[in-house]
């Protein structure tokens, strides 16, 4: 137990620690964006969805706490990291323009972004899908109330966040390729193909929720 402990908080540990987080967040955001799009589908299938999720009860709350752990551990490690870069001389100077991409270097600002707009989310649609719907349809809280899309300033917060999140997971997703030594293997091609699913399109099925709902239906 010690061990595994002296493991977990050495640096390669934490490194790897993210990696495991940070990819088992990106699958959940492939699930959460396939509910999402049932908004498309109408407000009785949306609906629907979300009181089938619900009756999972139990099972749900354990997701969602494996998933705040994962959310915490991943931003308590990259602060941790990112400290220790930033003291070692030796790594801020092979930081420089010319050995890492931009993604790499902004990591923990958008990393930070990341965090607030998940603190604001969970504190909106989580808190009121569950303990605060005043009466109010799931489809509605999420396309018109003010906490919602109904909020041009929402819209345009989400869509910003997401982009910021879709760039934070193109340095993340190849970061965790090299940690877990997939770089360099036969498979590097492969993990490079369908990452871009998780850093480009998954994020930009999200961005087109507020797109079209805060914009386009209110403009046709
Ligand atoms: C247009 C974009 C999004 C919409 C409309 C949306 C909607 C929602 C809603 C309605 C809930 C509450 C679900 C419930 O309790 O029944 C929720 C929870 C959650 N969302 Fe999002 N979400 C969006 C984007 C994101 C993104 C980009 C992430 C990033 C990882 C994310 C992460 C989560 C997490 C971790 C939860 C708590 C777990 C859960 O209850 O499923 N969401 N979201």
């Amino acid at each position: 137990m010690q061990e595994l402990f002296k493991i977990l908080t050495s640096s390669v540990g934490r490194k790897i620690l993210m990696a495991i987080t940070g990819l088992s967040l990106s699958l959940f955001m492939a699930f959460h964006l396939f509910g999402n799009l049932f908004l498309f589908v109408g407000e009785a299938a949306f609906n629907s969805y979300v009181n089938k999720l619900h009756k999972l009860g139990f099972l749900i709350r354990i997701a969602e706490f494996f998933l705040v752990l994962f959310v915490m551990s991943h931003a308590y490690s990259g602060i941790l990291l990112w400290i220790k870069n930033r003291k070692a001389k030796k790594v801020v100077a092979s930081y420089s323009k010319e050995n890492t991409s931009s993604s790499a270097r902004t990591a923990a600002f958008t990393g930070s972004i990341v965090f607030i707009f998940l603190a604001t989310h969970w504190s909106t649609f989580w808190y009121k899908f569950n303990f605060d719907l005043q009466g109010m349809s799931y489809y509605y809280v999420v396309t018109e109330s003010s906490v919602g899309f109904g909020s041009p300033f929402v819209s345009f917060f989400y869509i910003i966040a997401i982009a910021l999140l879709g760039y934070h997971l193109k340095h993340g997703i190849a970061s965790a390729g090299q940690t877990l030594g997939i770089v360099g293997t036969k498979y590097e091609k492969i993990y490079n193909n369908v990452s871009s699913i998780f850093w480009f399109w998954i994020p930009l099925g999200f961005i087109s929720i507020p797109v079209w709902f805060g914009f386009i239906v209110r403009v046709i």
